[in-house]
């Protein structure tokens, strides 16, 4: 990104919020929902144009497990850690997810094909264990599906299976 793009960006995102208290998080919201993840160059132009130190940006991002640094994969797995999904083997799909993908939750994986994050209640309890993938929603998992859904998302990966 050019400067004079991301003096536009930061333009768009904080004048809307400028005048209202708390606006940090809300000016990160959408900085993180424009790009997946905060850019350290734009989190720099924020902290110079609301005239707080960075130090003050990066203290709000990671508190808040929800904003990125790095952008996240291509296909982002959001697997729900709620008490229903937990009771009902929530542990074992992420465990499965780990053994095939080889990444923990807040890991991308090193071809930036996927992202895996664990999530608080997706909503849908009645389908748990569920699992999210692109926002299609898969319920009633089962650690074996792990490696379908997997593939689903990755011609590369399915390729290898057969
Ligand atoms: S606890 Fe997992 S969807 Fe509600």
């Amino acid at each position: 990104m050019t400067s004079e793009e991301i003096l536009k960006i930061v333009d768009e995102v904080v004048a809307p919020w400028e005048a209202k208290d708390g606006n940090l998080i809300m000016i990160l919201h959408q900085i993180q929902n424009r790009f997946s993840y905060v850019p350290r160059e734009i989190s720099f132009a924020v902290a110079e144009r609301l005239h707080i130190p960075l130090a003050r940006i990066y203290e709000v991002i990671t508190f808040y497990h929800y904003f990125k640094l790095k952008p996240p994969g291509k296909n982002i797995i959001s697997a729900c850690l709620g008490t229903a999904c937990y009771l009902k083997g929530a542990p074992e799909l992420i465990a499965a997810l780990k053994n095939q993908l080889g990444v923990n939750p807040g890991e991308t994986t090193p071809d930036k094909q996927f992202h895996v994050q664990v999530v608080r209640c997706l909503g849908c309890c009645g389908l748990a264990p569920v699992l999210t993938v692109r926002q299609k929603v898969y319920g009633q998992v089962t650690p074996q599906q792990i490696p379908d859904i997997v593939a689903e998302y990755s011609p590369e990966r399915a390729a290898e299976r057969n």
